[in-house]
């Protein structure tokens, strides 16, 4: 798959990690296709994370991803799904490879830094879920 699709979570956001993050994404070879300073409704992140609505964690998710700005971005590289997910590295920053973006960035297991799509159908979902085709630059 060529394309992915990632945000910028909130606490990352509020900590000042924009543009390291980015720098890293860049770093890695991708090439940014679209991107986006946004933030999410309850309902909003509610809907984005409907796979997850029947874990424990569920509702700390959806208060978490709405409570500050975000930045939302489509990727693009060779294998761009499974590379994105080896840069941004475990769930759980304490299990993250050194280097990775969670293991620099990450404060704990719910507010870890950054989303990485986890297979191509799904990044073309989560990027048709922020972005109207127009606004993707393939
Ligand atoms: P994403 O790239 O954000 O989808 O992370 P992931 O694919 O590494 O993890 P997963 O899809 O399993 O979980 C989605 C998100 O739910 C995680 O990134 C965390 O923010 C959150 N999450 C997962 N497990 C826990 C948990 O045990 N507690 C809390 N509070 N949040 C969790
Ligand atoms: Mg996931």
């Amino acid at each position: 798959g060529k394309i992915t699709f990632t945000m910028i979570k909130p606490d990352a956001v509020k900590n000042g990690h924009i543009g390291a993050i980015l720098a890293d994404i860049n770093q890695a070879g991708f090439k940014i296709l679209a991107m986006k300073y946004t933030k999410l409704s309850a309902e909003k992140a509610g809907e984005f994370y409907e796979v997850h609505k029947e874990r424990p964690f569920y509702g700390e998710l959806v208060d978490f991803m709405s409570s500050g700005p975000i930045v939302a971005a489509v990727l693009e590289k060779e294998n761009a799904v499974e590379d994105f997910r080896k840069l941004i590295g475990a769930t759980n920053p304490a299990e993250a490879e050194e280097g990775t973006i969670r293991a620099k960035f990450a404060t704990s297991i719910g507010e870890n830094a950054v989303h990485g799509a986890d297979s191509d159908d799904n990044a073309e979902r989560e990027a048709s879920f922020h972005f109207a085709q127009t606004e993707i630059y393939r």
